[in-house]
């Protein structure tokens, strides 16, 4: 179980805080999503979640253990919103072997086709693919890191709802044994994948009602 205690980000450059006194609790099994509008600190909750930004107070822990940064970022897989910026290799088999010197290709191959991207050329330039694929790309290099947590930033936005339902569809499989958390500003496409979820606004977490369907 991964779980936000009294979690705080103000950083020294803004006026108010991001995030302010957050609680959370997302267990293996039942994905979660956090709603809400642009600017309203969805991308900062991941980056703090994923280790890559320190919270100002406030603790993550993981199964009752407090966690540094590092150990956040070995736990979590963050596929990022624009996934395409953070690329790093020439070809898809370079970026999927990226950091991973021994792993398999049979172990590639099978993630691949996890993604749906099983006849996906090791040759070809990642910013050649399309949209859709791009961010099915980004997702198998963290399954190849095989985290405890994934954590997706808007993974439908951008994409037409053909290549979206296929994304849909991967995250309930996703979610049965890892903590899943999407962040969106498009809650209403999850409706009987994710039953958990919450608005973040004015940098407070509140539950969303309308997708809970047990008291
Ligand atoms: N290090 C920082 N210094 C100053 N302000 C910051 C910092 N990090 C985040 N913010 C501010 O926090 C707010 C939330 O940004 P964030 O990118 O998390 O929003 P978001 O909900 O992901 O938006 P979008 O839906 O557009 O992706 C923004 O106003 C941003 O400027
Ligand atoms: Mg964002």
């Amino acid at each position: 179980m991964l779980e936000l205690r009294s979690l705080g980000y103000h950083p020294a450059t803004a006026a108010a805080p991001v995030l302010e006194g957050l609680n959370l609790k997302l267990l293996t099994g039942q994905p979660a999503l956090v709603a809400g509008r642009s600017g309203s600190g969805k991308t900062t909750l991941l980056e703090l979640l994923s280790g890559l930004a320190e919270p100002s107070s406030g603790s993550i822990l993981w199964n009752g253990e407090t966690l540094k940064g590092r150990q956040r970022r070995w736990l979590c897989g963050l596929v990022f919103q624009f996934p395409e910026r953070h690329f790093l290799g020439l070809t898809v088999g370079q970026e999927l072997k990226l950091g991973q010197r021994r792993l398999g290709s049979e172990r590639v191959q099978e993630v691949l086709e996890q993604v749906g991207l099983g006849a996906l050329s090791f040759q070809q330039a990642p910013e050649r693919l399309s949209g859709g694929q791009q961010r099915r790309l980004a997702l198998a290099v963290q399954l190849l890191r095989e985290p405890k947590v994934l954590l997706l930033d808007e993974p439908t936005a951008g994409l037409d709802w053909s290549v979206r339902d296929g994304v849909l569809q991967l995250i309930g499989r996703l979610s049965r044994d890892r903590v899943l958390l999407v962040v969106t500003h498009e809650p209403e496409l999850f409706r009987g994948l994710i039953e958990r979820g919450w608005e973040l606004r004015d940098g407070a977490l509140r539950p969303l009602p309308a997708l809970r369907t047990m008291p």
